[in-house]
């Protein structure tokens, strides 16, 4: 069985040909079909070397499949985002390319030798190789696979007739041709890390199938087409039959009027089983009837405009890398809807086709992608985004022209037959020109029932749909006007130039564009904490109808599990596994961590993105449907008039989709108004009683006034004679600092103006604050007590926070006033005038440490989950009670996380001393972490952070908000934390409140 291969030729270099692959049977549907298939998977001999042509593989061993090598003990993956990490040669690649060579036997199956006695045909299928693969089967070449994440079939009957064990051998190349338009943001890494398997393919078999399962909003009505075709091509008579619209039929070119259908959308996924059968074969699938238009500037669904409530998803598993868990499909589907995410797209290639069967059940619009990205050719090692390399890329290089038509062909080919895709992307990032103008037409050609998007095409001249990237919101709302001020004329000019395009002057003064509908292919970068403004964006969407939503940057971090040096499991990114060009932790920037835990971003998503917009005041709510299909009987209102400790029935109104009613509500007294939606029944992965939308209304002088403590009888400050001083419960040491409340110690309490950077203030950033805030030492900005003294009965200490190396500071009044309970702090933070108008401050805060470690929190304020200025969406009023644990936001990359806004009242137990209570009538944002700021700032992993015995409190009168500027624009102005005189009270207490 194990014919040697030939031997290894240096100048032979297959992985380099363009056109790229050899021998590969055109694209096809993944069809589930009653024909035998034998799977392939599992464990496989496998030898490494460093050289493609095979000369210096390693001793044999055992490997997965699917796998990816650099997750299996052999090499390491590297993460860049934008620079190829080899030299830009094409199509050459370095002689040193890690290499893997997998090999096993295969045996046909005893029982398919009556089918191919009768002319059946053999066939292996790829369901994705990185990044190209040489496939012998006893010594003999079978051929060469293009494309990593797209399947590749070999006709291999003739190498596997003769009976018995064969010997399958697959080279697999780190480096090929295919890396230079497959240079997405995300790990290097490869290997056979999807499905391998063998088919059987009878005579007169269904090679491929493609089926058009129209609706006609206008009438009801659904129309079926179903087309089968052999192997060559040819036309072929199959009887197709949906049981459910007692329908049976010829295949063929005609539409079969099926009557009226329940149409499919991602309101009401509705999807019939069909089955198509020839006398040796029967295919079944799942069609969903509707029909998608671009209608002038509104895209339409079924007849509707839709939004695109949605998000960017990469192929990330935290072990297995972009090799995918099969559960991961069904969970990622089912995280988004209980999310209220309605549209994904499938960045950027097309993904393990489980997914796209999981849009279908559960109702999700998807936008799949091709395999394609070529960023590295307009930003290189070398320098910025000049466009140098811009010219010489394949958008205008011919010589990729058919490898990629062919490549856009394969995928549509692959996937059409989902109702969930409504538009097809050729891909991301890859510069325009005549190549990427031909992929937009092979996809047409291919597909004619589905817009084409492609966010390069910046004019939209040849795409049915515009779209850009990290717009701001400013720059959307001229798009939504339709009119482009002169400023961004040029931005989008020089963008379309910088492909190395000649653009000429007023190319964007009437451009195609603004007659066709919008989408953020990508926006929201939400990397760590953010992204910012989700709401100022989704507003957008209400007010212009050619703005129809878009894509959030992205879904998951791709973090992978590891362990650093000092024995720590962390999430590693860029850099963690020895990589010389890395983009560090730019990997992990999704709404889910790497485990799939939501982030508090995802929260955030959820409220933005909810089918009901619900606008709470006391005594009314007013409730927008922003469902395209459904009215809102299959949720049910509740409405609490005491935040939230009890729930009353509210009844819905009958509101059709884009209604809007005022809805009265009972009266009550309380100053917190909460209104909240659920379902009532399952739905696909969203259960039965599931939260939609919760908003409140909070009146801030009520809550005030209800929860403002009786002040005690006032107790005179005393000085000690060590210089120390007491007030009540409160000890004061001799630099006026408040060292200890009854038997509760105290720990560097004080004013704080810092937080740990967020990942949009670190340093590849459009702002990276961080650095500008450390010059001046803010993060270790120095006291200085000025004064100290009685004022009547209050404790009044002035001190001054200095920034070394500069004037720059704050002065800073602490008025202290006791009773027998506790303290009031009033606190009073001045910055210097001159500080710079462009410097935010992080934050205008008061912080303290506890020694006595208290580890459960119970607080009255907005949750359960973080917020910022501009973030927080979902989060209402209510008393929470929450773990110290299960405060924090382990992100990827530790940095400022946890805030909860508005707290009036906290109480800290647990732990070994008297517990902390604390009041703030006005509302002060808390956050409670087993670290301090420092270590938070100093700590480059989740998994490295070590409490330090302390429960450290920070209190926030005020905070920068997060932005997006990681990838996105900063903070919007209302979100900027200028340094201003800022004052704020709070009460402490060390017993029960
Ligand atoms: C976009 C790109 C994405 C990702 C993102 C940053 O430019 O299309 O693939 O790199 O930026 O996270």
């Amino acid at each position: 069985m194990s014919t040697p291969l030939p031997p290894a030729d240096p100048t032979v270099r297959w992985w380099e040909e363009l056109p790229a692959g050899r021998n590969r049977l055109r694209g096809r549907a993944h069809l589930h079909s009653d024909a035998p298939e034998l799977s392939l998977d599992g464990t496989w001999q496998f030898r490494y070397g460093t050289r493609a042509d095979g000369s210096d593989l390693g001793e044999s061993a055992e490997i997965e499949v699917p796998g990816l090598w650099q997750l299996q003990g052999y090499g390491a993956p590297q993460y860049t985002n934008v620079i190829y990490p080899i030299p830009r040669d094409v199509p050459h690649v370095p002689d040193e390319n890690p290499t893997g060579h997998y090999g096993r036997s295969v045996q046909v199956p005893a029982d398919w030798a009556a089918e191919l006695a009768a002319g059946a045909r053999v066939l292996l299928r790829f369901q994705g190789v990185d990044s190209a693969a040489k496939v012998w089967i006893d010594g003999a070449e079978i051929g060469v696979t293009a494309g990593s994440r797209l399947t590749q079939e070999f006709d291999v009957t003739d190498a596997l007739a003769a009976p018995g064990e064969h010997r399958l051998d697959v080279r697999v190349v780190q480096w090929s041709v295919n890396t230079y338009v497959e240079d997405q943001d995300m790990w290097w890494a490869s290997g056979i890390f999807r499905s391998v398997d063998l088919l059987l393919r009878p005579t007169g078999g269904i090679h491929d199938l493609v089926t058009v399962a129209d609706y006609d909003p206008a009438t009801g009505r659904g129309s079926l087409r179903a087309s089968a075709y052999a192997a060559d091509g040819s036309p072929l008579a199959a009887t197709l039959e949906v049981p459910g619209l007692d329908l049976s039929a010829a295949t063929g070119q005609d539409a079969t009027d099926v009557g009226e259908v329940r149409p499919w959308s991602a309101e009401d996924p509705q999807l019939y089983d069909v089955t198509v059968r020839t006398d040796s074969e029967t295919v079944t699938l799942r069609v969903g009837f509707r029909r998608v238009e671009v209608d002038g500037e509104i895209f339409r669904i079924n007849g509707e405009r839709i939004v695109f409530r949605g998000v960017n998803r990469h192929e990330a598993d935290p072990v297995v890398g972009r090799a995918q868990q099969l559960a991961n499909q069904d969970l990622d589907v089912a995280l988004m809807k209980q999310h209220n995410l309605n549209a994904v797209r499938t960045s950027h290639y097309p993904p393990h086709q489980r997914f796209l069967e999981v849009c279908d059940e559960a109702g999700l619009y998807v936008i799949c992608e091709g395999d394609f990205e070529t960023h590295g050719f307009h930003a290189d090692s070398t320098g910025g985004e000049d466009g140098t390399g811009a010219a010489e890329g394949p958008a205008q290089n011919l010589l990729f022209e058919e490898s990629l038509v062919e490549r856009s062909d394969r995928f549509v080919r692959r996937d059409r037959n989902h109702a969930s895709i409504v538009m097809w992307s050729i891909g991301n990032e890859a510069a325009s020109g005549p190549v990427t103008e031909a992929m937009v037409a092979a996809v047409r050609a291919t597909d004619a029932t589905r817009p084409v998007i492609y966010e390069q095409d910046y004019a939209a001249e040849y795409v049915d749909v515009f779209s850009l990237m990290y717009s701001t919101v400013e720059e959307t709302e001229q798009i939504g006007r339709r009119e482009l001020s002169p400023e961004y004329q040029d931005k989008l000019t020089a963008m379309l130039r910088s492909f190395a395009l000649d653009v000429p002057e007023g190319h964007f003064a009437d451009p195609p564009a603004l007659t066709k509908p919008f989408v953020w292919i990508e926006y929201a970068h939400a990397m760590g904490n953010g992204a910012g403004s989700l709401e100022e964006y989704m507003e957008l969407t209400e007010q212009y109808p050619a703005l129809h939503g878009g894509f959030i940057w992205e879904w998951i971090d791709h973090g992978l599990e590891t362990t650093d040096a000092e024995g720590n499991r962390i999430y590693g990114y860029g850099g963690d596994f020895g990589e010389r060009l890395h983009d560090s932790n730019f990997v992990a920037d999704g709404l889910v961590l790497p485990d799939r835990t939501p982030s508090p971003a995802l929260l955030d998503a959820k409220h933005h993105y909810s089918p009901v917009g619900l606008e709470v005041s006391p005594t009314s709510v007013r409730i927008t449907n922003r469902y395209a299909f459904s009215d809102l009987t299959g949720l049910r209102g509740e409405v609490s008039g005491d935040a939230q400790e009890s729930w009353q029935e509210l009844e819905l109104p009958a509101l059709a989709p884009g209604e809007v009613a005022e809805v009265a509500l009972p009266m009550h007294d309380g100053p917190t108004t909460t209104v909240r939606l659920r379902t009532r029944e399952a739905q696909g992965p969203v259960p039965a009683g599931h939260l939609v939308v919760a908003a409140d209304h909070v009146d801030a002088e009520r809550l005030r006034s209800a929860t403002a403590p009786s002040a005690g009888a006032a107790l005179v400050p005393q000085r000690l004679e060590d210089g120390s001083w007491t007030l009540g419960p409160a000890r004061l040491d001799d630099l006026g600092r408040l060292v200890g409340l009854g038997e509760l110690d105290l720990e560097q309490a004080g004013v704080d103006l810092y937080r740990a950077p967020v990942d949009n203030e670190r340093a590849r950033t459009r702002n990276p604050l961080e650095a500008r805030w450390k010059r001046i030492g803010l993060d270790v900005a120095r006291r200085r007590l000025v004064e100290i003294g009685a004022d009547g009965d209050a404790l009044v200490v002035r001190t001054r926070i200095g920034l070394d190396g500069s004037a720059l500071g704050a002065d800073v009044t602490e008025r202290f006033r006791g009773d027998a309970a506790g303290v009031e702090v009033q606190v009073t933070v001045t910055p210097s005038a001159f500080w710079p108008e462009d410097l935010p401050l992080p934050r205008i805060g008061w912080t303290l440490a506890l020694p006595s470690r208290p580890d459960q929190v119970e607080y009255a304020g907005y949750g359960p989950h973080e917020s910022y200025p501009d973030t927080g969406g979902g989060t209402t009023f209510a008393t929470w009670r929450s773990s110290l644990a299960d405060l924090q936001v382990p992100y990827v990359f530790p940095q400022e996380n946890g805030n909860r806004a508005g707290m009036v009242r906290a109480q800290l137990t647990g732990g070994s001393g008297p517990s902390l209570g604390l009041r703030a009538p006005a509302g002060l944002g808390l956050a409670v972490r087993p670290w301090s700021t420092a270590e938070l700032d100093a700590r480059a992993h989740d998994g490295a952070l070590r409490p330090d015995g302390r429960t450290w409190v920070t209190l926030s009168a005020a905070l920068h908000g997060v932005g997006s500027a990681a990838c996105g624009p900063l903070p919007l102005p209302q979100y900027v934390l200028p340094a201003r005189e800022e004052t704020f009270s709070f009460r402490l207490e060390a017993a029960t409140l």
